[in-house]
């Protein structure tokens, strides 16, 4: 009786010098299973906070999905409200939460910094999450996406416009197109009444040129981009669902007039998908407002998971 437990006390002992060693690595890897900070990713000018779940079943060469919480919201919040994090232990991908760092927690997409690739605004700092992950952790550069919703649809929008060349798709849940919360007065997280009420409306052409501006070097391929909006919004009126489509079209170069196909009650009752390309695809939700619910299988066929 004493050997036994005095075998069971050392392979207690062994397992808890183990994990000691475990514990040491997470230092260098944040711990698989559960979300960490990461407090030191490179160049962060204006504060932004760095979240990751990397999931226990990570894949060789793991895709990455950057998901930004709404206004009001944490990376902590949006980690449990969103389904991400089980999408990830399904399919192998690391998702990073970024966290604002205003009262508030809205993000800026109004400055002159955060609208400019490499501007040393949020989008600067989210961008420079997304590089460290994928040196890190040895990730595949083709299989790295952003979505958010609310405040976090407006930078996801705005990191598809900044950095075009990290991201393969965005799927936007109630946003507002990259430049349309612009302020005339560059100041940082503010809110632009205008452009919430729906009433920024302008052409595919010129919603396109802001988006472009955004990073006027680039020419290569752009992300694919899937917008959903509600009919009944009364946050960010439903007018902007137009204006983002419109903008994604005429950065794709599709014929917003002329959509390819246009699917009733897809995906589910009450929603109209319409098509313009491979790039761009919009969801109207009838009936829905503030904010339309994630569609987490969906957001998976779209960056090409499932
Ligand atoms: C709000 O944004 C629009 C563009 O959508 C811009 O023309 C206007 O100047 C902005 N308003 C303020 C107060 O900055």
């Amino acid at each position: 009786m004493l050997s036994l437990s005095l075998l069971l006390t050392c392979v207690l002992c062994a397992l808890s010098c183990r994990a000691g060693v475990l514990g040491e690595r997470d230092s260098v890897y944040p711990r698989a299973g559960s979300l960490q900070q990461v407090t030191s990713f490179g160049s962060n000018p204006t504060n932004v906070g760095m979240y990751i779940y990397v999931p226990t079943n990570l894949a060789t060469k793991p895709g990455i999905i950057v998901a930004i919480h709404y206004c009001t919201g944490t990376a902590s919040a949006y980690y449990t409200g969103s389904p991400y994090a089980t999408l990830a232990e399904q399919y192998g991908f690391i998702v990073i939460y970024p966290q604002s760092p205003y009262a508030g927690t809205c993000w800026d997409v109004s400055s002159q910094a955060t609208l400019t690739h490499n501007g040393g605004g949020n989008s600067n700092s989210i961008a420079n999450m997304v590089t460290w992950t994928i040196a890190k952790y040895n990730a595949d550069t083709s299989k790295v996406f952003v979505t958010g919703s609310s405040s976090g649809a407006m930078m996801t929008n705005v990191m598809a416009a900044t950095y075009p060349n990290l991201f393969a798709a965005a799927t936007v849940y109630n946003g507002v197109p990259a430049g349309c919360f612009y302020s005339a007065t560059n100041q940082a997280d503010a809110w632009n009444s205008t452009c919430a009420l729906g009433q920024s409306i302008t052409t595919p052409a010129h919603w396109a040129s802001i988006a472009e501006a955004m990073d006027p070097g680039y020419t290569g391929v752009r992300p694919r981009m899937q917008i959903y909006h509600g009919s009944v919004d009364t946050t960010l009126y439903p007018q902007n669902y137009y204006e983002t489509v419109k903008q994604w079209a005429g950065v794709w170069g599709y014929n917003y007039d002329a959509p390819q196909a246009t699917e009733a009650n897809t995906p589910e009752a009450n929603y109209v998908t319409t098509v313009w390309g491979p790039g761009v695809q919009g969801v109207f939700a009838t009936g829905v407002g503030h904010t339309v619910p994630i569609h987490g299988d969906r957001d998976m066929e779209w960056f090409g998971f499932a």
